[in-house]
Order: structure tokens, then sequence, then C-alpha cells
């Protein structure tokens, strides 16, 4: 549905995207995770027809975003960084403007304005003017201006910025249900929230993809890491210190539970061995082991892990 192919994009002599490569197939929801000055807004202009790239080539649908750039671009809803909204327009009234430059017929645009501000919850804000929203609100607006014209592809950057947590539940819940009818891909640099919404994440990094996986495969691909987590009665500078002189352990940190108790997280190699070995080492003391296993690697965890090997 989505096609991206060796997109390069450069402003002067500066490549703010490089070789750029991805699928985004029918009903799914694509994740584009990454730090600021990524290439994440670059790549999403480039998808919509904003700007062309450099070099390379992408497709919405089958149709090359800039050579059939119109057709490309009815099939796609884009939700930018910083919707333009016409604050003194109320929201019908900016609704059936937005569908009135797309071409969309009156008796059709009609039908579909009460659909989006229903998917969108907005039915209390339907003659409010634009300007008294709250910015969960407005981005709302900008949902349904997105959908309005019934795109098969949805592009979205950074939907939850800048909005209170409660709306930003409501507002991935409401993503989540746009998905499976619609391709998404939403951009963001909040790591949880890719595993929330997203079956498949692209991590990019300084304008180039470091990674593609499901945030599943990419909390299994730390091959050969591992962290154990220990909850230990014992003195915890010294439990620390025996932690870290265990042979294969990367990083011992740990929250002291009060009352000597403490939880050690412990990044090692992987391997029954090293569970053995902590475990050896705690009871060899004298302290108590309450607890220990091995947690799955965040995704804070791999994205650092895979952007500091880049680097490296
Ligand atoms: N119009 C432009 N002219 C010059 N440089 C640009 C332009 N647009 C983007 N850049 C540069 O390209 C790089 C990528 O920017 P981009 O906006 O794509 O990042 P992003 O991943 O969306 O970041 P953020 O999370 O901050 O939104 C940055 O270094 C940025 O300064
Ligand atoms: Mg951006």
């Amino acid at each position: 549905m989505i096609e991206a192919s060796h997109l390069t994009k450069y402003f002067g002599d500066f490549p703010a995207i490089t070789d750029v490569s991805f699928t985004a197939h029918r009903g799914e929801i694509l994740g584009f995770l990454g730090p600021n000055a990524a290439g994440k807004t670059t790549t999403m202009r480039i998808l919509t027809g904003f700007m062309p790239p450099t070099s390379g080539t992408a497709s919405i649908a089958g149709y090359d975003v800039v050579s059939q750039s119109l057709e490309a671009r009815r099939r796609i809803g884009y939700l930018p960084e910083t919707v333009p909204l016409y604050t003194d327009m109320k929201v019908k009234d900016y609704l059936h403007f937005m569908g009135t430059i797309r071409g969309m017929e009156a008796t059709d645009l009609q039908r579909r304005i009460s659909e989006v501000v229903q998917i969108c919850r907005l039915e209390d804000y339907y003659s409010s003017h634009i300007a008294k929203l709250s910015k969960g609100f407005r981005q709302r607006v900008g949902v349904a201006q997105a959908i309005l014209h019934e795109p098969e592809v949805l592009v979205l950057d950074e939907p939850t910025v800048g909005i209170d947590p409660i709306q930003v539940v409501e507002t991935r819940q409401l993503i989540k249900d746009l998905g499976g009818e619609h391709t998404i891909i939403l951009s963001t640099h909040i790591l949880p929230e890719v595993s929330m919404i997203c079956q498949r994440v692209i991590i990019i990094h300084e304008g180039q993809i470091v990674a593609v996986d499901t945030p599943q495969a990419l909390a299994e691909r730390l091959e050969g890491t591992e962290r154990i987590q220990l909850e230990v009665v014992g003195p915890t500078g010294q439990v620390v210190r025996a932690l870290r002189a265990v042979q294969g352990v990367q990083d011992v940190t740990f929250t002291d539970l009060g009352d000597g108790r403490g939880i050690y997280s412990v990044m090692s190699r992987r391997g029954d061995e090293m569970r053995i070995a902590l475990a050896k080492t705690v009871v060899e003391h004298g302290w108590g082991l309450l607890r220990l296993g091995a947690v799955t690697m965040s995704l804070e965890d791999i994205f650092l892990r895979l952007t500091t090997t880049e680097e490296a």
C-alpha cells in the first residue's frame, strides 16, 4: 500500500534522509520511531507529496507520489506536525471547507462530516470555534480532516504530541480503531507508544533506517544480552559490588526498597549459567535471594543499543 524505495533528501548539502526504503501493507499500523531530527517529518512530507525526494521513489496504492501526485494524494490523509487549522472557523465550517477544496460532492460531504465528527468524538464541539478548543480536541479536528475524504492511507506526524495523558489514551485508541480499515504510518519519539499502537516499527536515526521489525521481535533481537532482575535482602553497596564482579555482567542498577531490600537489574551475557552464577553469588554471601528472573528489554534499551552501535 505504501512503498518507499531508496528515498534520499538533501537540504543544500545536508542529507536529511539517506536511502530510506520500506513497505507498509494494507491495514497495517506502522510506527516511525526516532529522536528529534531523525528525518521522520521529511519522509512523511515526501510520501504526502509536499516535496519531492532528491532521489529514490515512493508510491501510494501503486501511484507514484511525484509523477502521479494527484492520484496518490487522493488516497492519503495527512495529519501534519502542526495542523494548519483556521482558528476563526467553526469545526463544521472548517471540515466543510476542507472537503470542498478536495473536490467532495455536497451530499457526500455532509454525510461524511457527520461520520468523522462521530468517529473523532467531536459532537459537542461541532459548532464551536476552533480557537476555543483545547490542544487535544484541535488534534482530533486534525484527524477528522485527514480521514474526511475516506483515504486508504493515513500519515500521522506525532499525533499525540502536546496533549494531556487522558486524551493521549483516547487518541491512541482512535488510531487503533482506524487501523485495519486504513493503512497507517505514524511517527513518534515516544518509545512505549509504538508497542501500544503499532504492528511494526521502523527505527530511524540521523536519516537512516537502523531497524525494521515488530516491537516484540525487536525486544528479542538483542541476542547475547539479557536483563535479569533480582530481589535481594542484603547491604546494597556490597550486593552491587558483588554482582558487578560476576563474570559476564555488563551493568548493574538498583532500586532501594528500604529495610535492607533492593531490586537489582543486571545487564549480562545471555545464558542459564549467568543466572546460576548470580544466584550463587548472593547465597554464598549469606544474603537473602527473594526473586530472580529475566525481564524483557524495553524498546528504550533496544533503541539505545541500535543507535549507539550505529555510531560506534
Ligand atoms: N526545510 C528544511 N531545510 C533545511 N533543513 C531541513 C528542512 N527540513 C528538515 N531539515 C533538517 O532535516 C533533518 C530532519 O528533520 P525532520 O524534521 O525530518 O526530523 P524529525 O524526525 O521529524 O524530527 P522531530 O522529532 O524533531 O520532528 C533535521 O536535521 C532538520 O534540521
Ligand atoms: Mg518531525
